[in-house]
């Protein structure tokens, strides 16, 4: 019998953002209504100023909604208000940024750069730097890790920010074009890392993109229209988990 299907890590239901008021308000997100279940990977596409941002900010606890209802990995963290006083926290704790222009400390070096998400998160000096050297390694790029952000490539520099926003082992890892600045090559490895991630850490990930190149690579893809999920991605669907991410599950359930 094929394995009950877990509950959504990321739920939310008619949610609403703008921006200013009066003459000047812009209605970013318009009663947005999506899921996204444990091993998925979700692609958010929509022209520029659709929303996307907008979406996975309010997401990851970044901006208030106006309206609506959110909840992450089980906790109801928004429902037309904040209910929880701990963001910050819950942030660290959960989610995960990948931004576009991967958005590293440039007076920190690579090291430094993850193991300082780790020291914020709770781990000392010694632990923090030991564990971000074992990431850099995992993403190939631990040779790097005594060097500036300023010194590295595109690519390198898009995998150590990887890195950074997965070193607390999110389950929710929010993406806004990862790929934006690689070649196909370089695209392919990312979405590589970003589904092993999805399978080892039954992590959900969404992310946006204009890039054609990666399309295939999503479980589901929802299309943002000024502010709006088209009609036939509106409420959400089940997910199917694939026969990778059911296997993941049961080796889970085996150790
Ligand atoms: N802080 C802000 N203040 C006012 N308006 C904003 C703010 N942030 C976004 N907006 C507006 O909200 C709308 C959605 O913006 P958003 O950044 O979410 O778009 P996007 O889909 O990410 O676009 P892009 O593909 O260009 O990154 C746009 O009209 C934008 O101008
Ligand atoms: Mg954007």
């Amino acid at each position: 019998m094929a394995d009950p299907v877990e509950p959504a890590l990321v739920e939310i239901e008619n949610l609403s953002k703008h921006f200013g008021e009066g003459e000047t308000r812009v209605d970013a997100l318009r009663g947005v209504s999506l899921q996204v279940f444990p091993g998925q990977i979700v692609g958010l596409l929509g022209a520029s100023g659709s929303g996307k941002t907008t979406l996975l900010n309010c997401v990851g606890c970044i901006l208030e909604p106006n309206g609506g209802r959110m909840t992450l990995d089980g906790d109801v963290v928004y429902d037309d208000r904040w209910l929880r006083s701990d963001l910050r926290r819950l942030r660290l704790e959960k989610v995960g940024f990948i931004f576009q222009f991967h958005n590293l400390l440039p007076f920190l070096n690579c090291a430094d750069n993850v193991g300082l998400v780790l020291q914020l998160a709770g781990f000392g000096a010694a632990a923090a730097r030991a564990r971000a050297i074992e990431l850099l390694d995992y993403f190939e790029v631990g040779r790097h890790k005594d060097r500036m952000p300023a010194q590295l490539s595109g690519g390198e520099a898009q995998r150590v920010a990887i890195a950074r926003a997965l070193a607390n082992r999110p389950r929710i890892i929010l993406a806004d074009e990862p790929t934006a600045s690689l070649d196909s090559h370089r695209a392919g490895i990312v979405m590589d890392l970003l589904r092993k991630i999805a399978v080892e850490q039954h992590a959900a990930i969404i992310a946006v993109t204009h890039d054609e190149k990666i399309f295939g690579r999503f479980d589901e893809v929802f299309h943002l229209r000024d502010g709006q999920l088209d009609a036939d991605a509106a409420g959400g669907r089940r997910f199917e988990p694939t026969d990778m991410q059911t296997s993941a599950r049961h080796d889970r359930a085996e150790c």
